[in-house]
């Protein structure tokens, strides 16, 4: 069997010896631009270059290194349609979003930002605190990732909402779906939390009109993508005082521009696309799980749905 793998940083030699651990009798082929190749069974990558696709057209199925299909959908129509596209399910994402998004909840519970902000200029000053019943927290996509959040939150005893596509029922949970349950959704949400895949229905979910809708002093943390936000809404949004503040791990142009007036805003919080890394051996572990699926003739679990775009 002969993979043919894709790294945009180029740090290929760990991959290869991952899967030569978990998947011995497979050889793996680096894709370089140019290099004429025979052909190949499966791919792994995650961002693929346009250059890449005339080889990912001839392959059985593709697997992503990442949990997200929004680098590769938009060359979709270049993929023909009988070949899987294959995402990460959790694969270590899991419990690294349930540590960002809890810490970023609790951080801006406890007004951490704001004693941050007071110690840096020697002032010592007891806030009043926050009162929990009014502090809900809305997760906006409960899949693999956005589940492990809600249970992550659960036992700090803040009011929980969730909004997906199709209807859900999570214990202690308030859920809202689909088009006609986002104003309940949002209007209910101190905290909103973005998970969901970037797809034509989700794009610029979080504009001026669907901010206005949160309440008053609502808080943001995005680790979907950064097209989820229509980033000129909402630093106005915040200079008004409708929204308190917001963090961010993803944007619409990586790395955030340094002229980017985002990184001005003090009521920002901005990392790096850091809130759930690859975590290669887990990766590799799950893939070539997904591979011998595959050679055994039954369906891969986590195949994206073309129709959807997730
Ligand atoms: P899943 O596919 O498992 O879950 C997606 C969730 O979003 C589902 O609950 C789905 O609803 C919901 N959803 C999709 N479309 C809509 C819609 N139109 N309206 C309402 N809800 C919708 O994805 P994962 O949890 O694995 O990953 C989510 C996203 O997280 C990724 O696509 C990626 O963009 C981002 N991500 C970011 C990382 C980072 O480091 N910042 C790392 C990894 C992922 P339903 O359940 O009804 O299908
Ligand atoms: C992913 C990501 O989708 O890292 O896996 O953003």
């Amino acid at each position: 069997m002969r993979i043919l793998l894709y790294r945009a940083d180029g740090n290929t030699a760990p991959w290869i010896k991952d899967f030569a651990d978990f998947l011995p009798e497979a050889e793996v082929v680096v894709w370089r631009p140019g290099v004429e190749l025979a052909p190949c069974d499966y791919a792994v990558l995650w961002t693929p270059p346009q250059d890449m696709l005339a080889d990912l057209a001839r392959v059985k199925a593709i697997f992503l290194t990442g949990a997200g299909a929004d680098a590769i959908m938009k060359y979709a129509q270049a993929i023909p349609p009988h070949i899987p596209i294959v995402r990460l399910n959790d694969a270590g994402m899991g419990m690294q979003m349930a540590e960002y998004v809890t810490y970023a909840v609790l951080r801006y519970f406890r007004r951490m930002d704001e004693y941050e902000a007071q110690a840096r200029a020697g002032a010592w000053l007891q806030l009043e605190a926050r009162d929990k019943s009014d502090f809900s927290v809305g997760v906006m996509g409960v899949g693999a990732l956005g589940s492990h959040v809600v249970e992550a939150l659960r036992p700090f005893g803040f009011p929980l909402r969730a909004w997906s596509r199709t209807p859900k029922s999570l214990p202690g949970v308030e859920c809202f779906h689909g088009t006609e349950g986002l104003d309940g959704f949002l209007g209910s949400s101190r905290v909103v939390v973005c998970m969901l895949p970037l797809t034509e229905e989700t794009s610029n979910i979080l504009n001026r009109a669907n901010m206005q809708k949160l309440p008053q002093g609502a808080y943001i943390i995005n680790v979907g993508r950064g097209a989820h936000i229509a980033e000129p809404d909402l630093l106005p949004l915040i200079k008004s005082g409708h929204i308190a503040g917001a963090t961010l791990d993803v944007f619409r142009n990586e790395p955030l521009p340094a002229q980017h007036p985002f990184w001005q805003e003090p009521r920002i919080t901005i990392t790096p696309h850091i809130s759930a890394l690859t975590l290669r051996r887990e990766s590799v572990e799950q893939i070539a799980a997904k591979m011998r699926q595959h050679m055994r003739g039954e369906a891969v679990a986590d195949t994206i749905n073309r129709d959807k775009g997730y």
